[in-house]
């Protein structure tokens, strides 16, 4: 699994995460309401996944909404909201760049418009070829694993083929290379409960630099540092 690079050869990961955080401070700095910020935030989210599927990356999730952002005030969830369905609504530009995009996490329960968006965003990239992107959105790490866990009661299975494998493929990312490398600009550690079960060797990243203004010259910077680690899998 540890990948070896030749002199002078990048090895890109293969699966990037973002924790896409710092969007209130970025806008109380500018005396701005928060959903400015997410205004931002939206419009940098664009500009590096465009830039992760320049580079050749095949894998990247962002973390969007999370299943506890419900406790924030009303008004902000609302702007939120509003910034995704415009997102939506431009969904063509998903073919247009090749991007596919996927949402995870317990999408059903969000406005029936955005339900309805998100299945058209999604069919409407599902022949590109070029970057993968996952957008977890009303997502939970433990959540999903819950869910993943009622799956397989659903089904019947017996303890003996409960394994690792089993609990991967009932995961919203079944099928996918779990991420090589979180990145979390904003100054905080933490991983909010995002990719629990996926992030277990993960490389992290931490940047003090707030999401609005993390560019692609902070992300290349994030790459070169991960190229140089050595990862071991538990191994020596
Ligand atoms: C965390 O920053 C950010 C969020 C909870 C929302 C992120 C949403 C977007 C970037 C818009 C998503 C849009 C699309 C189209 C995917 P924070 O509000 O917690 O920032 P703070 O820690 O500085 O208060």
């Amino acid at each position: 699994m540890f990948q070896k690079r030749k002199a002078g050869e990048r090895i890109l990961p293969e699966h990037i995460a973002i924790i896409m955080d710092g969007n209130g401070r970025w806008a109380k700095k500018r005396h701005l309401p928060r959903s400015a910020g997410h205004a931002a935030g939206s419009k940098n989210f664009k500009e590096i996944a465009r830039y992760c599927n320049k580079i050749g990356l095949h894998y990247l999730t962002v973390y969007a909404f999370s299943t506890e952002n419900w406790k924030r005030p009303k008004e902000e969830v609302d702007s939120i909201m509003d910034i995704l369905r415009d997102y939506l609504k431009d969904a063509k530009n998903f073919k247009d760049e090749n991007i596919q995009v996927k949402f995870i996490g317990k999408i059903e329960v969000l406005p029936e418009d955005i339900v309805y968006l998100i299945h058209d965003a999604e069919e409407n990239s599902r022949d590109a070829t070029g970057l993968k992107l996952n957008i977890a959105l009303n997502y939970g790490g433990r959540d999903e694993i819950v869910t993943a866990v009622r799956r397989i009661v659903a089904e019947g299975l017996r303890p003996d083929e409960i394994d690792e494998a089993a609990i991967s493929a009932r995961l919203y990312t079944a099928g996918q290379p779990d991420p090589d490398f979180i990145i979390r600009p904003s100054g905080e550690f933490r991983l909010s409960n995002f990719l629990i079960w996926q992030s277990a060797y993960a490389e992290f990243w931490y940047s003090d630099v707030l999401w609005p203004d993390f560019k692609p010259k902070h992300l290349e910077q994030a790459i070169d540092d991960y190229c140089h680690r050595n990862r071991r899998f538990g191994g020596v």
